[in-house]
């Protein structure tokens, strides 16, 4: 398989630490890189993605933080009119239930709209199942478009929903 690209953002908190989780666990080769100063144009030296992100509880991004590193990332994408089709693309997306659980973890399907609009495919979708949320923009069907994970409240089962995650996604990287 070739090697993962694990794209993540803000720096320093609860995705940071996820992502360092993913990376121990994880048996095939992956770059771990925090976003923030990435070139856009090495997107074309991977063909898997990991994206990893929170929710920060506004209607967008844009809205939310005019620097937005995710925000950025992709008017980059749009701006050097770089193409992810064909590349391989899943979503992890940091969140609360217990403070925020009419918007939990809302900001995977940004991310997920974001990906589709470049042309990549999106995989790794997981259970609603073992949350205890109201609602949330980030399912589609009966599904999540992604794996939340909630530092806030189940740091303990981070490592449990990973392992099988990246046991899912890594059967359909290419
Ligand atoms: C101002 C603020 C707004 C938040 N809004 C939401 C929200 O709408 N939905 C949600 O699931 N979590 C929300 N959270 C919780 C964060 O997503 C959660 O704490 C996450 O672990 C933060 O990760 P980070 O420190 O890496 O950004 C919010 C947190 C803050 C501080």
């Amino acid at each position: 398989m070739n090697k993962i690209a694990l794209l993540y953002a803000p720096k320093g908190g609860s995705v940071e630490k996820a992502a360092k989780k993913l990376e121990k666990v994880c048996q095939h080769d992956i770059d771990v890189i925090e976003i923030a100063g990435f070139d856009v144009r090495n997107l074309m030296n991977y063909e898997n993605f990991i994206l990893g992100c929170s929710t920060v509880g506004a209607e967008n991004w844009e809205d939310a933080e005019a620097d937005n590193e995710w925000d950025a990332l992709f008017h980059n994408i749009e701006e050097k009119k770089i193409s992810l089709k064909d590349k391989i693309v899943a979503i992890f997306g940091l969140g609360n239930q217990v403070l925020y659980p009419d918007h939990f973890v809302d900001a995977m399907m940004y991310l997920k709209n974001e990906c589709k609009a470049a042309g990549a495919k999106v995989i790794g979708e997981w259970p609603t199942d073992g949350y205890d949320f109201t609602d949330s923009e980030s399912i589609e069907g009966d599904h999540f478009v992604g794996l939340p994970l909630d530092e806030d409240n189940e740091p303990n089962k981070t490592e449990e929903r990973i392992r099988p995650w990246l046991e899912k996604i890594t059967n359909e990287m290419k």
